[in-house]
């Protein structure tokens, strides 16, 4: 008899962006980081893993199509640290039963766009790993378990932990303090509200993984943010999200957005995240905040042109009106059949 279970976890979106790795089989970061993670109720990937011992082989599907297990390290190194972990549990303690032999299935689907720049890897690898330690009883911390989830993609550690939170670069070589943390739960300021603009849904064409490699190599205006900037706004974000203060959340977001993007034109080849769009919000966000006397809204944009808008509460409905009266809805919205079932993908 197998065992078998299912969670979900959130996507998060970082205000102070990560974007250089120092060690890339480890997936170490060049600077530390800060994120929100988003509702359960809203970008979420939902992920069913199974052990049993008749699997010969790990298998796994991907919004119900099967991707190659052996050839994706990042996977296997995820699965691997689990196993360990169990390995050594079962050796210290002959009762338990001899669960990191047997083989794993995974089914994991995401309720938006995979890849396109909306943390997919981060909600998933998350979930992943959360989803296999309840499985294996693995006796982690949430932050102990961000590890795990580092192996399969950097932003992913911040996915484990609800709330405001940090990914602290770390100092050594096997990255054991390479960890997150969190900053503040999501009830300390549950006035701060996300709105998710979806400029593109396609597949990105730079991944981050090449992106951020080029970007080490070639990128100056990188080094400088990584021994000269990221330090110091990392203090001043904690500051401001402990007081509540949404003009110094926000100011830091659109710089620190912008920064990374600059990064990106810096890097050679140059990569190119944002469009047409992705600038028009930005005229958008800018203006309305020098009209008003007191800052409104914060845009920020990860590897891909969708915003993501943070606001107090107060202000949402007047920013989700000035977005529609500019980008008027292009396509007919889905159907509340397709909101009732978003796992249409699910595998049988
Ligand atoms: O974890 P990755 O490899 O998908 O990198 C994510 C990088 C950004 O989303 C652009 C920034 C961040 O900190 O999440």
């Amino acid at each position: 008899m197998g065992r078998q279970m299912t969670c979900t976890a959130p996507v998060n979106i970082a205000v102070i962006k990560y974007w250089g790795k120092r060690d890339p089989t480890l997936i170490l970061p060049t600077n530390s980081s800060l994120s929100v993670t988003l509702s359960q109720d809203d970008l979420h990937s939902r992920t069913t893993v199974s052990i049993a011992p008749e699997y010969d082989q790990d298998r796994m599907w991907l919004n119900g199509i099967e991707c190659p297990v052996s050839s994706n390290i990042r996977l296997v190194n995820c699965l691997q640290a689990a196993r360990e972990q169990r390995k050594a549990m079962e050796a210290a303690d002959s009762s338990l039963p001899s669960w990191s032999t047997w083989g794993i299935r995974i089914a994991s689907v995401n309720n938006f766009p995979t890849a396109a720049g909306l943390a997919s890897s981060a909600s998933g690898y998350a979930c992943l790993v959360y989803t296999l330690a309840q499985v294996l009883e693995l006796p982690l911390t949430p932050s102990q378990l961000s590890r795990y989830a580092r192996l399969g993609s950097g932003s992913a550690c911040r996915s484990i932990l609800g709330g405001f939170v940090g990914w602290e670069m770390g100092k050594l070589a096997n990255g054991e303090d390479s960890l997150a943390y969190q900053v503040a739960p999501e009830t300390h300021w549950s006035e701060l509200e996300a709105l998710i603009l979806v400029v593109n849904d396609a597949k990105k064409d730079t991944s981050s993984t090449v992106g951020m490699q080029t970007t080490v190599k070639t990128s100056t205006l990188a080094q400088h943010r990584f021994a000269s900037v990221v330090a110091e706004r990392m203090q001043q974000m904690e500051q401001a999200i402990q007081d509540r203060n949404f003009e110094q959340f926000a100011k830091i977001t659109m710089q620190d957005s912008n920064q990374f993007h600059a990064i990106c034109l810096d890097t050679y080849p140059p990569i190119f995240y944002l469009n047409d769009t992705s600038r028009t919000i930005i005229r958008i966000v800018t203006t309305i905040n020098e009209l008003c006397p007191e800052i409104q809204a914060a845009y920020t944009f990860d590897a891909g042109p969708n915003a993501v808008i943070y606001a107090p509460k107060q202000h949402m409905p007047r920013l989700i009106q000035l977005f529609t009266y500019f980008f008027p809805a292009a396509h007919p919205l889905p159907s509340e059949e397709f909101f009732n079932d978003p796992y249409h993908c699910v595998p049988t």
